[in-house]
Formats: structure tokens, sequence, C-alpha cells
């Protein structure tokens, strides 16, 4: 037996929002209904409403987030279930939602389920907007489970630690990261620009044993996560972290280093062809991401690469352009990779 708020079925979806919005619908059990009342299992009353003692059936332990989703969102709720349902990330044990602002009066009701529906988050955070500043960070806010913004993230098989509202960081770029480090061949020098906590770099050092890789950073935190993931993952003296603005820090110490190297910074990226095309060695390989218009295709991100090479006297080979994700509905990130001689 439950505890439940009864009320006549046909108030059954209000009281439903109600008890979502409050966070007090206990997700563990399925409403039940007989002839005339809804019950809704709660995990404590509502003043004006006697709580009342019945059998409800539990939901399966840890049961899909997407079906519970719908059973906050009430039967109309179809379409914003998925959608919420499709676009929130896991980092680490922190769960990353975006909540558009017609659902703002259910997302306690939600991040409770996602807590539930899965017993590897232990936060819950709402997306506050999009990234900003020359460090790309974003703005979160609490919803549930404990409240903090640090974990501990893995990919490829490196352990990464990163504070969410201090450092820019996407798990939606693992495939991407996998497909460079496969790339990378024994040997090579590396340079990834804009390294963040070090996910670039330090999937490449994990796949390629053999190669000499470096990252330039110019936000403090994210270099000293990017440090301490070094030494996290035994990578000592095979990657380094630099921290500084590529801008400066090339021209002195990297120009002509690298076999490879990676741009990971699609906003404006173009004004940084030019140090990319400095630190690349003859014949070295560059990976250039940027934003286009999803109407101008690849061509325009291509275009970019072949003006800047121009500019800076070199020839180029485009080996491959792909779309890595779409970014909005009018614009998508592209990597360009290409061979400078
Ligand atoms: C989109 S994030 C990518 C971070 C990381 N590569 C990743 O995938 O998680 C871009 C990073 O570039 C850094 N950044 C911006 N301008 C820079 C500059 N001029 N020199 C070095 N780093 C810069 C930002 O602080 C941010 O961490």
């Amino acid at each position: 037996m439950v505890k439940a708020i009864r009320v006549p079925r046909k108030k059954g979806e209000e009281m439903r929002k109600k008890l979502s919005s409050l966070g007090i619908l206990d997700a563990d059990y399925f409403p039940s209904h007989d002839g005339k009342y809804v019950y809704f299992p709660v995990v404590k009353g509502l003043r004006g409403y006697k709580l009342v003692e019945v059998k409800a059936r539990r939901r399966e332990v840890r049961e899909g987030f997407k079906e519970m989703l719908r059973e906050i969102l009430g039967k109309d709720g179809g379409p914003l279930a998925d959608g919420i349902f499709s676009s929130y990330d896991i980092v680490g044990d922190i769960a990353v939602l975006e909540i558009p602002d017609n659902l703002r009066a259910n997302e306690k009701g939600i991040a409770d389920a996602l807590l539930r529906a899965n017993a590897n988050i232990k936060t819950v955070l709402r997306k506050e907007g999009g990234m900003e500043g020359e460090y790309r960070v974003r703005r979160f806010s609490f919803l549930a489970g404990e409240n903090r913004t640090e974990t501990t993230y893995v990919e490829h098989g490196v352990r990464m630690r990163l504070d969410l509202a201090k450092v820019y960081f996407s798990p939606r770029l693992s495939h991407e990261r996998g497909r460079i480090a496969e790339k990378v061949k024994p040997g090579e020098k590396v340079l990834v620009m804009f390294a963040g906590v070090g996910p670039f770099a330090l999937v490449v050092a994990k796949k390629q044993k053999d190669a000499k890789v470096v990252g330039i950073e110019l936000n403090p935190e994210a270099v000293r996560y990017f440090s301490e993931n070094i030494g996290l993952n035994g990578m000592g003296g095979k990657v380094e972290a630099v921290l500084g603005d590529v801008r400066k820090v090339v021209p002195g110490k990297f120009a002509g280093f690298a076999d490879r190297v990676l741009m990971p910074l699609p906003k404006n990226a173009e004004d940084f062809l030019d140090v990319a095309l400095l630190a690349a060695k003859k014949g070295g390989i560059i990976h250039f991401y940027t934003f286009v218009n999803r109407k101008d295709g690849k061509e325009a991100a291509e275009k970019k690469a072949l003006e800047a090479a121009k500019k800076a006297g070199r020839k180029i080979e485009i080996l491959e352009s792909r779309e890595v994700r779409p970014f909005s509905p009018s614009t998508v990130q592209i990597v360009v990779d290409f061979r400078a001689a």
C-alpha cells in the first residue's frame, strides 16, 4: 500500500500537473483508478487533500526515463517528452537537461524522474542558455540530487575530471575524438589548440601510445583540470598542458612543430587558421572545425580553409569534409581535414 491523493477522474489531468510541478508525485508507482476516482501516489501530502492508502503497481526498478516523462507530461505531452529525452546529456554522474520555458513548472518532477530512472545519475542540472565568452562556458541551474557541477567522465578509456560550470565540455564530440585518434601515426607530434580539459589530447595519446601531444588552452580552470587529467591517466611526459592564447604561444614555441593540428573551437575558427598553418609542419594535417549555414554546406567550410592557405602562401589538399553535428536548425558544425604543403 502507498500514500495517494484521490481526485475525481475528470480532475485527474489537472491534479497530475499540479503534483508533478510541486515535485510530490511519486514516480516509483503508477497512478491507479477505479470507476470514479484517480489515485496519485505521492511522496508527501498536499494541503486541502486527504491522503488515502491504495494498492499501487510499482514501476520496474529504474524504469525508462522516457516512459516516466510521458507519465509526467500527460497524454498530449508525447512530443515534448520526446524532445527532452532526445536532448539531454550525461557527463559522468551529472545529467544536463534542456527544458523549454513552457515546461518550467514540471522541471522538478522531470529531474526527479531522471534520478529514479538511472542509478548512475547523482545530479540533474538544467542548461541556462548557450556557451558564453572566450572560454565557451555555459551557466546551469541545479534541479535535483547532489548540488554540484564537478564530475568524472570516462571516454575511450580516458578518465577526466571537470567542472561543467567552469570549463567547456561536450560528450557529443566523443565520436569525433575517436575518429581523429585513429588517424594518428606512431611518432607524430600533435598540437591541440583550444584544448579545454584535454579530451582530444588525452584520447589521441590513449589510442596512439607513441605520439607526443601538446594542448594549449586559455582558461586557467580548464588547464588546471587538463593537468590533473594527464596525471589521472598516467600520461605525464607524453601529454603537455600549456596555459595561454594560441596566438601568443604558437609563434614563440610551436611554429613548424606539428604533424597534426586540431582546432576544436568552431566559433570564429577561421580567425585562427593562420596560427594553425604556422604550427603545421610541411605536409602536416589540420583538422579545422567550423560553423556554416546548413544551406551553404561543406563547400563553405572548405572555402575558408582555402582562403586562409592562400593568404599564408601555403598550398593545401582537402582530404575530407564532413558534418560533425547539427548546431541549430540553420547551422551545422563541419570538420575539414586538410594537408598543408
Ligand atoms: C569549444 S571549447 C573546446 C574545448 C575542448 N577541446 C573540448 O573539446 O572539450 C574551446 C576552448 O578554447 C579555449 N580558447 C578560446 N580562445 C582561445 C585562444 N585564443 N587560445 C587558447 N585557447 C582558447 C576556450 O577557453 C575553450 O576551452
